[in-house]
């Protein structure tokens, strides 16, 4: 029985026994009863209408506490580990999840059509340049002039962006194309490019992000990245610390959101071996890049990402991972805060 019931249920038992006790038998009577019902609790606009209220209103001395304006920008630096990292940890998801209802299944659903064929690394980045940038590349008469004195020369900072899944996955996968959701100053994807460099890999890497960070970012650590007519630098700054680290030939910034940008790869056949998957930590964000994602791996490709258990993983990441592997039948690797699934298709 749902709540809306087991309350009409109540009333209409209290009327029944008003009913029988009384000998009323008329609509003043159920006014009566609904009006007891009411004033007792039984009955009320929110438990039968639930609204959002305003229950508090907060005052101006109180809003930076109640807002934490100065302490935090959102992300937490204190990261929990619950086992060593660099230690791989092999996570025996339980059962597939069973879908129960037509609304589960349309939560689940995407599209699963197959992406278009593999284009194949060659044409991968000069597509790009062609489709999103007129041909140019975007690091041609970098910077802009009137963003010069906007930037520092470097500006680099990430959360886990250089612990030891990155190096263990690009030894394994040995990625041509690796498509990075969620970017920020580039951290990671500088230190991807170094390894590849390293290990004498020719891969390309593809930074989707739109580049405006998340709301109140700048409001503490990253107040230095400037903001110019609602532009903030965000883009600018990665680039140049791109340009500062000589990596312009294997990092290429794709400024749009994650799941657009990963339809359109998907029709124009750009596929990877190796995806990140850092963008936003919420449930529904995460959930929706990694099901699209998914899709775009190679046979033997490898998807990954940060913050499965971490504190941002009360925002949803571990959820959403945990789900799409029990729905799939995949196993959740895991390596520190990292969360790692491999797509078993092998053909
Ligand atoms: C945690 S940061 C990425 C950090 C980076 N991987 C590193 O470790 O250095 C998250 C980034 O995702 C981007 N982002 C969040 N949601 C997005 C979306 N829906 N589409 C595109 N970018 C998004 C933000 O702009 C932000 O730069």
């Amino acid at each position: 029985m749902d709540w809306k019931s087991d309350q009409f249920a109540r009333v209409k038992n209290q009327f029944t026994r008003v009913k029988s006790s009384s000998g009323i038998n008329s609509i003043p009577a159920l006014v009566i009863v609904a009006t007891i019902a009411y004033l007792f609790g039984v009955l009320s606009s929110q438990t039968l209408f639930p609204v959002l209220r305003i229950s508090q209103v907060v005052s101006k001395a109180d809003a930076p506490k109640m807002l934490d304006l100065k302490t935090t920008d959102g992300f937490d630096d204190e990261d929990k580990f619950n086992h060593k990292p660099g230690e791989p940890d092999l996570h025996i998801n339980p059962k597939p999840l069973l879908l129960t209802s037509p609304l589960s299944e349309d939560l689940v659903t995407f599209d699963n059509t197959d992406c278009k064929m593999d284009l194949g690394q060659e044409l991968v980045r000069t597509v790009l340049l062609e489709k999103l940038f007129d041909g140019v590349s975007p690091f041609e008469d970098f910077p802009p002039e009137h963003v010069v004195d906007l930037l520092k020369k470097e500006r680099i900072k990430g959360w886990g962006s250089t612990t030891t899944v990155f190096r263990r996955l690009m030894i394994e996968v040995k990625p041509r194309i690796v498509i990075e959701l969620g970017t920020f100053l580039g951290a990671s994807a500088i230190h991807m490019a170094g390894l590849a460099h390293e290990l004498g890999l020719h891969t390309d890497i593809l930074c989707v992000d739109d580049f405006r960070g998340w709301p109140g970012f700048r409001n503490t650590r990253f107040n230095d990245i400037k903001q110019k007519n609602g532009d903030v630098m965000l883009m600018y700054q990665f680039m140049q610390n791109v340009v500062s680290k000589n990596m312009t030939g294997t990092i290429l910034p794709i400024p749009f959101g994650t799941i657009s940008a990963l339809s359109m790869f998907c029709t124009w056949g750009i596929l990877a071996d190796l995806i990140e998957v850092d963008a936003s930590h919420d449930f529904h964000s995460a959930w929706a890049d990694i099901n699209v994602a998914h899709r775009l791996l190679r046979p033997g490709g490898v998807m990954f990402g940060h913050d499965y258990t971490t504190k941002a993983d009360r925002q949803g990441v571990r959820r959403a991972v945990d789900m799409f592997a029990r729905l799939n039948t995949l196993t959740v690797e895991r390596d520190g805060e990292h969360w790692i699934l491999r797509n078993q298709t092998t053909t």
